[in-house]
């Protein structure tokens, strides 16, 4: 089944131009297990039977009502899925459970310290805890449904556990990734206009124990100075009884949860009836422009697209061990840690620190000791394994039978590298492409039925149709070898329903680019775009390129290069900046900085570390540029556009091309100069 170098691609569509590859085909013993293996879901999950099909999807739930509507495409593009139904999702995720399954293991936190024991919540216990903090959020907090939270916390039991109590009250939780600074916090504390914080005193990374509630001191007084008051400060403790750090207690403001808990030892939290359509959470994500922004996730549809891609293309059945890598402060954390896992009974591990800490095996040791037998991880993770412990998989005895890869394209030596040695040649891969914004996968191989192409995520999962258009909106068909902008041609219930507040950025964004009508309510005229390049095999598999837009992936996760500029551009000495992606062998890209300064400005190191001082406190580490470059002035075109083009092709070390046309072609070279070969 062998199809090679059949895309033929333009080099400036293409940055990475891997041949196709073999298929990969599953193992007899995975499919015999696999939960879904009738390929006439294909058949049934046609354009022709949309939007019905999605009912299947919503009845993996329990639900107080059934909808009346399968889809109300009255406010289009603003999708509303199974409208009139009723549910909760922290019902969903532990109540409906307690029957059957109330002793079985829900969430296994593994401490990064290896002397600290393992903890293991079952469900009764999740049941437990989860109601007596919704209680502390109604009565001490004041919390209703329909409020804001911001949650600035680490990976912890009491994560999920913050979470699904916001979800039992109605609260619309918004979790910022613990790692994110003071700054970055308050932005999004701001923008939900939340007047609750809830953090937690420390936690480890790498061996140390970092100050986390120093964070939210600050980010509490950022967010005070940009207009919304934070009135309390929740905080965890690490170790519950006490306090990690010795940041004192602000007065009237901060609570400590694990005291003011003793309150509520026994209550009982009604779950609120919540409408399908009302908001279950806020994700901030990355974007063209200086502002993060907040896609607001469903109740209804949101849970029941992460329960299906769980059970289906996750494959997870109720007594599988399921570990998720990634950080529960981004989407993927939401969806394939939280709740898609939690719905369907599986047992969640939630793991505190570097995948790598203290050595190359630890991962490995985590699954051998916890029987782990479904892996969920992104490229970086991977690269980074391989890297430093090529050979550790083997001195480990676990079994999975299922691994995955998102958040970036894999390179098809690291993809063999994982399912040779992390899979033993045992595992199935599903490479997933999906977004913040469209709650759950768009391209997938369905793991029981479609063989694997490394380096290829595969065709539209069940229910998604995607479609490739190039700049004039002409469909660019499976095989045509041209790299296009993919976009799904219908709605799906886990896609976002809008930008919180921002309803016009929402459609600009996603809908307006193939849009002819702009009154439409036909969900056809409303094709979704997702920002990418890609090209389409002509077996259907799409292999992703990368971003069409101003957004750099730095280990599988969205970096603005707005943001990193403005942030650069809070300096007082910094005139202009440009931010450009460049190649990085473990993080697949890293972006690198080019300053110019006001007129009387030197450049010093001391001005650089300034410099790259204030991306770290707008932003977080995160961002953190490979290089901050001082440049005499930026090249330019002669209506005095900034090139990025040409400092991306120097940075890269490649081809800046013509550079004749530009207003100050002398200073290409200057430039180059000063970044060397
Ligand atoms: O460019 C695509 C890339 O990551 C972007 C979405 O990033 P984010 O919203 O942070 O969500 C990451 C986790 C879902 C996409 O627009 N991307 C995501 N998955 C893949 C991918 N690129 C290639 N292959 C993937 N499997």
């Amino acid at each position: 089944m062998s199809e090679k170098n059949v895309v033929e691609t333009s080099e400036a569509e293409i940055a990475v131009h891997w041949q196709e590859e073999d298929y990969y085909m599953p193992s007899p013993t995975f499919i015999g297990q696999a939960n879904l293996t009738d390929e006439s879901i294909f058949e049934r999950f046609s354009l022709d039977n949309f939007p019905d099909y999605y009912t299947e999807f919503a009845e993996l739930l329990t639900w107080y009502k059934y909808w009346d509507e399968v889809l109300d495409t009255s406010d289009a593009p603003c999708w509303k899925w199974f409208k009139g139904g009723k549910l909760n999702a922290s019902y969903n995720c532990i109540d409906r459970h307690l029957k059957d399954n109330k002793n079985k293991t829900a969430i296994h936190f593994v401490p990064e310290l290896e002397e600290e024991r393992v903890q293991h919540v079952t469900y009764q216990e999740l049941y437990v805890r989860v109601n007596e903090f919704a209680a502390l959020l109604r009565d001490t907090a004041g919390l209703k449904r329909g409020d804001r939270v911001t949650i600035h916390m680490p990976m912890s039991a009491e994560l999920p556990i913050t979470m699904l109590a916001c979800a039992r009250l109605g609260v619309i939780h918004s979790v910022v990734f613990g790692g994110f600074s003071a700054s970055a916090c308050a932005d999004r504390v701001v923008d939900s206009q939340s007047r609750v914080l809830i953090t937690m005193d420390a936690y480890y990374r790498a061996g140390n124990l970092l100050n986390h509630k120093a964070v939210d001191d600050e980010a509490c007084e950022l967010a005070a100075a940009d207009g919304q008051k934070v009135d309390q400060l929740l905080i965890w403790q690490r170790y519950p009884g006490k306090m990690s750090t010795d940041s004192p207690l602000v007065e009237g403001r901060d609570i400590v949860v694990n005291d003011e808990l003793k309150k509520y030892y026994g209550a009982r939290v009604e779950p609120e009836q919540m409408l399908s359509e009302d908001p279950l959470f806020l994700m901030y994500t990355s974007g063209t422009t200086g502002k993060p922004k907040g896609c607001q996730h469903s109740t209804g549809g949101y849970l029941s697209y992460v329960t299906a891609m769980s059970k289906y293309i996750q494959d997870i059945h109720p007594e599988d061990v399921y570990w998720c890598m990634a950080d529960i402060g981004w989407i993927t954390g939401h969806s394939f840690i939280v709740y898609g896992p939690l719905a369907l009974c599986a047992s969640s591990v939630i793991y505190e620190g570097v995948p790598t800490y203290p050595d190359a095996g630890r991962s490995w040791r985590i699954a051998q000791e916890l029987d782990v037998n479904i892996f969920h991880t992104a490229p970086t993770a991977i690269r980074a394994l391989r890297k430093i412990g090529p050979d550790e998989p083997a001195k480990y005895d676990y079994n999975f039978k299922h691994m995955t890869t998102v958040g970036e394209p894999i390179e098809p030596e690291v993809w063999k590298w994982y399912e040779r040695e992390v899979g033993k040649g045992k595992a199935v891969i599903v490479d997933t492409y999906w977004q913040t914004e469209t709650g759950g996968f768009l391209c997938s191989t369905v793991p029981g039925i479609q063989g694997m192409k490394p380096g290829s995520a595969g065709p539209g999962v069940p229910g998604i149709h995607p479609i490739i258009f190039d700049e004039n909106g002409e469909v660019l068909p499976s095989g045509s070898g041209k790299a296009g902008n993919i976009c799904i041609q219908n709605p799906w219930p886990g896609c976002f329903m809008t930008i919180w507040g921002d309803r016009d950025r929402f459609v600009d964004t996603y809908f307006s680019m193939y849009n002819k009508d702009p009154n439409s309510k036909d969900w056809r005229d409303w094709p979704y775009l997702t920002g990418d390049a890609a090209v389409e095999a002509p077996d259907g598999y799409f292999r992703i390129l990368g971003r069409i837009d101003d957004v750099i992936n730095v280990s599988g996760h969205r970096l603005g290069t707005k943001e990193i500029e403005s942030a650069a551009l809070t300096v007082e000495e910094v005139a202009e900046a440009a931010v450009v992606p460049v190649n990085h062998e473990i993080k697949g890209k890293e972006p690198e900085l080019y300053v110019s300064l006001k007129p009387g400005y030197e450049a010093t190191p001391e001005l650089q570390q300034k410099i790259a001082d204030a991306i770290t406190f707008q932003i977080g580490k995160i961002a953190k540029c490979k290089n901050v470059w001082i440049v005499p002035d930026m090249p330019k075109t002669r209506s005095g556009k900034i090139m990025r083009r040409v400092l991306g092709a120097i940075s890269n070390r490649g081809d800046v091309g013509n550079v004749m046309t530009l207003a100050n072609p002398e200073i290409v070279e200057e430039i180059q100069n000063m970044v060397g070969e």
